[in-house]
């Protein structure tokens, strides 16, 4: 049975929602918390719906049975596709993620959203882009291989270059005005897209994160149901993974450098 001082889950496919893990320890540093990387099975992003949301699940499951108090879908893939059947699954707070939308389209002009072709094809975030009437507003491009160049540190300046340069020429002179940074393994290069949009479309994006509105939503419901651990010393901070043993060595300077 979780009580207020038990950890807080997170799970991503890979090393991605370390950036929403660090945002939040940031926001709630003396909370405990427990990360699990589906590395074995990743890119969910490039996976049927049916397959994100079986596997997202499964994922979820380690957590509870770890006897976390709340889990947190680090991952906007595995949200759009599953967030509805785990609030159902599981009796416990389910917070989750979803590209950054809405801040973003209060700034007039264009607004690019680069994510993983699942979620930027998937039903829900269909559905967000509807309810905010962003029609000829936002660009999206479902941005395939990108996870993996991040997961095996391929992603430098001149690497993203090349590979933006043949996806993105479709937007020829068009001059956008802010990016949405819709999948949470983006994060770890986030200067590096700013930087390549400033030279080529922009004269200062606007960058826009949902990890910080998920830290924040989740400290909110922590709060709402009496849930939050408070104390003076620093939570613990874990790493499980469906991949190799050594990867944890990484989340953890990862987690650390960040
Ligand atoms: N980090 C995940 C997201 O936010 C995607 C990773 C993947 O494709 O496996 O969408």
């Amino acid at each position: 049975m979780a009580d207020i001082c038990s950890p807080i889950g997170f799970f991503d496919s890979g090393l991605g929602g370390i950036s929403v893990l660090k945002t939040a320890f940031e926001l709630m540093p003396s909370e405990n918390y427990l990360y699990y990387s589906d590395y074995k099975n990743a890119p969910y992003g490039e996976k049927s719906e049916d397959e994100i949301k079986e596997l997202s699940l499964a994922a979820a499951k380690v957590l509870y049975d770890r006897g976390v108090k709340a889990i947190v879908v680090a991952c906007n893939t595995a949200t759009s596709a599953s967030v509805k059947m785990m609030r159902d699954s599981f009796n416990l707070p389910v917070i989750s993620m979803e590209p950054a939308v809405k801040p973003a389209l209060k700034v007039e002009g264009k607004v690019l959203v680069l994510a993983t072709p699942a979620t930027v094809s998937q039903t829900r975030y269909k559905k967000l882009l509807e309810r905010l009437d962003a029609d000829g507003k936002v660009i999206n491009v479902g941005c395939s291989g990108l996870v993996e160049m991040i997961e095996e540190g391929r992603a430098d300046r001149e690497s993203l270059a090349r590979y933006f340069s043949g996806r993105l020429d479709f937007l020829k002179k068009e001059k956008l005005d802010a990016v949405v940074i819709g999948c949470t393994h983006y994060s770890f290069i986030e200067n590096t897209i700013k930087e390549y949009l400033d030279s080529n479309y922009c004269s200062d994006c606007l960058v826009f994160d949902g990890r910080f509105g998920t830290a924040r939503q989740l400290k909110h419901v922590l709060s709402e149901k009496g849930m939050l651990c408070e104390g003076k010393k620093k939570g613990n901070v874990e790493f499980l993974t469906s991949g190799s043993e050594g990867l944890l060595e990484t989340y953890k300077k990862l987690f650390n450098t960040f």
